[in-house]
């Protein structure tokens, strides 16, 4: 999609959110909820910043709190091949949503079919038309594809939070190489990556330009409504966190920079070319993109597979300005 998410009610993209709540996660999710431009159809929840019986009780407490009305699916508890790698509880506190002063409960009960079915079941009804935002380990799309592949050719689009390609700078945050959500499940990534659907990434090369510091934060406390107020409850574990592991004041932002280049993605520079990931040894998670109209020597494992997007820059204090802008309302948010 090449133009601004449109705000007709008529025309509000229908979005699947494959998700791991997860701060940032909690940080999309909400921004999604309040664009009128978007229609969340469904959240599948799967393993990553904690176990995943943790983040689809985070994704129901999220959900019922906030007047979100899409079915939830559980979905991937492990990943493919790997061994998993654990809760990320320093990042994202004990409770997946930085240590809330209260317990995380829910009454509503998640959707009754696995994650990967309730995709497969959503893009078959609406074949085009839904656009899957996956922001954890990329395990529940995978077993969509190796159960029914015909799903690459029911989706809108793809956009994904993950990877690290070093432009700008920007290594791995999970290893010199690797970014988190791709380490999580490496052989999931590759296979969501090389499958023939129109796949976005929205990498560290970009989300690491896109620093929230606790200005940003204070508004939407004070402007934000219930949302807002949440928000900065849920940040404080995860700015301390940033403050202590990158010296820096804020929190980058990861998985609402997902969201961004959905409902605005010429904020977004991006470099086409078939991504491979690697699977096993020291740089595994690695992303790796050849470029469409460069020449290797060594192009095997790229050839004859679909070119995808990579984000390799972003305008990020546009990308802050609409994400607070909507969690604030003035984005027309609901
Ligand atoms: O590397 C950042 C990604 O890993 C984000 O999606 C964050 O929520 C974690 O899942
Ligand atoms: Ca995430």
């Amino acid at each position: 999609m090449s133009t601004k998410a449109s705000t007709n009610a008529a025309a509000r993209l229908p979005v699947i959110f494959d998700t791991d709540p997860g701060v940032d996660d909690a940080m999309a999710l909400l921004f999604a909820h309040r664009h009128p431009a978007v229609r969340l159809v469904g959240i599948t929840t799967v393993f990553g910043n904690a176990d995943v019986a943790v983040t689809t009780r985070n994704t129901l407490f999220l959900a019922e709190r906030f007047g979100i009305d899409a079915p939830v699916a559980r979905g991937a508890a492990l990943p493919l091949v790997r061994p998993p790698r654990g809760a990320a509880v320093e990042v994202h506190g004990h409770d997946g949503l930085g240590n809330l002063p209260e317990p995380v409960t829910a009454c509503r009960q998640p959707d009754a079919r696995a994650a990967h079915h309730f995709i497969i079941d959503t893009l078959r009804a609406r074949p085009g038309e839904v656009t899957l935002v996956a922001l954890g380990p990329l395990t529940n799309l995978a077993l969509a594809l190796a159960e029914e592949p015909a799903v690459a050719r029911l989706a809108r689009q793809v956009i994904v939070m993950g990877g690290a390609f070093g432009t700008n700078g920007h290594g791995g945050n999970a290893s010199p190489v690797a970014e988190a959500n791709v380490l999580s499940d490496p052989h999931a990534a590759d296979a969501v990556f090389t499958a023939p659907w129109p796949v976005t990434i929205v990498g560290l090369d970009v989300t690491h330009e896109v620093l929230m510091d606790d200005a940003a934060f204070a508004r939407l406390r004070d402007e934000g409504g219930a949302e807002g107020a949440f928000l900065w409850d849920c940040s404080r574990h995860y700015v301390r966190f940033y403050g202590r592991a990158a010296g820096v004041r804020g929190c980058f932002v990861h998985d609402a920079s997902a969201v961004a280049c959905l409902l605005e993605p010429a904020l977004f520079g991006q470099r086409a070319g078939a991504v491979r990931v690697v699977c096993d040894g020291i740089a595994m998670g690695q992303t790796i993109q050849a470029e469409e109209g460069k020449r290797y020597s060594h192009a095997e494992p790229w050839a004859d597979l679909p070119s995808q997007r990579v984000c390799t820059s972003v305008r990020a204090a546009d990308v802050l300005a609409l994400f607070v802008r909507t969690v604030c309302g003035g984005a027309g948010g609901r």
